[in-house]
């Protein structure tokens, strides 16, 4: 393969060059994949817009780069292999043509129901394939897909239907995760009741009892009926839009990011090639779910595009016991396998009986994704999961970014615990100081930015494209930032340190303390709040909520569960804060506004660091918050 790297020698020399004359060196990657019509210009762009375009007026289909490029090659191996929640329940397997085939069938059940190229639909689905095959078949015929992750709530759906005026919901009556069954379809008749969708598709999956709205409401099945397996592609513009995705930020609404079909599909194969070093035959498992840029880049997008077979797990990692990830990866024999440092952590918890007796031996590459991982829980993987043998790749990138921007190449670049390393070729990175001047050199560490585009970058904010120019493009001038701070050190490797805007990492998740300060404020007996991160030991940053509340005919108690119960209704389980502390006033300066780098110490403990409050508005409240500190 003319694209693969095999050497450090090989990649430095690529990455000069990419650096040296990007259009020359994106067209060579550009060409192996199949254009109905080539690019008139490689790449147009400036970021004061931002208005950045990848293969100008060049034509095709991503899917056509899926199937129809590799049906006569391999058109027999597996393309997804599906592993259920339940680990008795049957393994499915679907082979590159038979994948095809249901695109193809699902992709005209959709033209049935009217959607055309351009329409916008939202999939709200459990781990099956045919999540996957809903984000294929959208693409075959140019309709855009928001793939909503199914833990979020009916509000959270809401806000993303009405956001992007989808016209259609993919969905399915429900969903196992470890021991329940949770249902679906009823969250998104909630979240329906204020929009004008005309077609939701309801894929079967747990059986259970389900509403359906005559005239609306349609089961997969059902629609597939009759449907030909022959769907032609829709020609597609390379700067059509491919996809929508939500993401939090630091401002209270979520963001529709924008990715396009021919830089993305260049450069997410790229980078998936290169990063794990597939080799043709190798079991790849990425542990995303498809509701996160992760689980559409590196379990859908990227390894399809590439010809691997890609495994998606339905379950939780520690169902029906904690050895879970580890029998899956003897049973497929995995090779590859990429995960989340907030996992491994949760799984280094139980320590190391449940992986005795799991045979291991396929791994060669292991991967982490998703949050600084740091150097305990990096220890501990590549001893007890890698056998001191399977290199780690520390993946940094966002869902902004599209595909993996720093990051080892397995087997080829030297790691080293908790650094991400090098950029890949192509990513031009930059450290600046607060005031936006280049940090040059090694050891230094300030704010990551971006210089140069990359094929995979965000284009727009869906519907507001002001928004992005603000929050990506104008902080500093001529750069995309990225939100995260980052240490260069004397050897010239990147360490990301986290993020230095009011975004915090959940889980891997991220999670715009706005967001959450507006969900809490909806409680009643709320008059105000601060949210911030404090260091968690298996979530890696944990909610720590400050509230001043009316107390009248209440319990304190009673009141932190009611205000939990609320944030999970209005964003997801997974935004609950998992401190509150009911506090008599917050720490404001003269102005109003609140300092919370004073909160986010008394969160962390750092009581003796807390700095300078002598310009606060009420010094004393300080003392107050230390005093009731949870
Ligand atoms: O802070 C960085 C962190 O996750 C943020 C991006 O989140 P999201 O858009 O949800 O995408 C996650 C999956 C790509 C980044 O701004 N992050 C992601 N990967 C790493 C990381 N932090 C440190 N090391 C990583 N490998």
């Amino acid at each position: 393969m003319s694209d693969r790297l095999h050497t450090l020698s090989g990649y430095l020399y690529e990455y000069q060059k990419s650096i040296a004359q990007p259009e020359e060196f994106w067209a060579r990657i550009a060409d192996s994949f199949h254009w109905r019509k080539r690019w008139d210009k490689v790449l147009k762009w400036n970021f004061e817009g931002p208005d950045v375009k990848w293969f100008v007026n060049a034509k095709l289909n991503i899917t056509e780069n899926i199937f129809e490029r590799h049906l006569y090659t391999i058109g027999d191996r597996p393309a997804i292999v599906w592993e259920p929640n339940e680990p008795g329940e049957a393994t499915r397997t679907l082979t590159y043509r038979e994948l095809f085939r249901e695109v193809c069938r699902f992709a005209n059940a959709l033209k049935s129901k009217g959607i055309q190229k351009g329409d916008r639909v939202i999939i709200y689905m459990p781990m099956v394939p045919e999540a996957a095959i809903a984000m294929l078949a959208c693409a075959r015929i140019g309709a855009i897909h928001s793939v909503v992750f199914a833990g979020f709530s009916s509000s959270s759906l809401a806000d993303r239907i009405i956001d992007c005026e989808a016209k259609a919901v993919l969905t399915s009556d429900g969903n196992f995760r470890g021991n329940k069954k949770i249902g679906i379809k009823s969250v998104v008749d909630e979240a329906l009741e204020k929009s004008s969708v005309e077609t939701v598709i309801v894929y079967r999956r747990t059986g259970q009892e389900t509403e359906m709205k005559s005239g609306r409401d349609f089961w997969w099945h059902q629609v597939l009926e009759g449907q030909s397996d022959v769907c032609p592609a829709e020609e597609m513009d390379s700067e059509d839009m491919l996809f929508i995705l939500y993401t939090s930020g630091s401002t209270g609404k979520p963001k529709g990011v924008v990715h396009t079909t021919g830089g993305y599909m260049v450069y997410t194969k790229y980078s998936f090639d290169n990063v794990f070093q597939y080799s043709a035959g190798d079991v790849y498992w990425c542990t995303a779910d498809i509701g996160w840029i992760t689980g559409h880049s590196y379990i859908v997008y990227g390894p399809l595009l590439a010809g691997a077979t890609t495994l998606m797990f339905e379950g939780v990692p520690t169902y029906p016991g904690p050895g879970r990830f580890w029998e899956v990866i003897e049973k497929h024999k995995v090779n590859i396998f990429y995960t989340a440092p907030t996992a491994i952590r949760a799984l280094q918890a139980f320590g190391t009986d449940p992986i005795q007796g799991c045979d291991l031996s396929s791994l060669k590459v292991l991967g982490s994704v998703g949050e600084p991982i740091n150097e305990e829980a990096w220890h501990w993987y590549h001893t007890h999961i890698g056998k001191g043998k399977c290199p780690i790749v520390d993946t940094w990138w966002q869902t902004e970014t599209g595909g993996i921007m720093v990051s080892p190449l397995a087997g080829i670049t030297p790691t080293k615990p908790a650094y991400a390393t090098l950029p890949l070729p192509g990513i031009q990175l930059c450290i600046v100081d607060a005031e936006g001047n280049e940090l040059t050199g090694n050891s230094v560490e300030g704010n990551l930015c971006i210089k140069f585009p990359w094929p995979s970058m965000i284009r727009t904010t869906y519907g507001d494209h002001e928004r992005c120019k603000q929050t990506y493009f104008s902080t500093y001038q001529n750069m995309y930032f990225t939100g995260d701070g980052v240490k260069r050190d004397h050897d010239g490797y990147y360490r990301i340190l986290g993020r230095v805007d009011d975004v915090i990492n959940v889980s891997g998740h991220r999670m715009g303390t706005a967001e959450v300060e507006n969900a809490i404020n909806e409680h009643p007996k709320v008059i105000e709040s601060a949210v911030v991160g404090y260091p968690h030991e298996v979530k890696g940053q944990g909610i720590y909520a400050f509230v001043i509340c009316d107390m009248t005919n209440r319990t304190e108690d009673n009141l932190i569960n009611e205000i939990k119960d609320m944030v999970s209704k209005i964003i997801g389980p997974i935004a609950k804060p998992d401190k509150i502390q009911i506090v008599p006033g917050l720490p404001k300066t003269r102005s109003g506004k609140i300092m919370r780098r004073i909160l986010r110490k008394v969160a962390e403990g750092q009581l003796d660091s807390m700095g300078d409050t002598s310009t606060l508005l009420d010094p004393d409240v300080v003392e107050k918050i230390v005093e009731g500190r949870k």
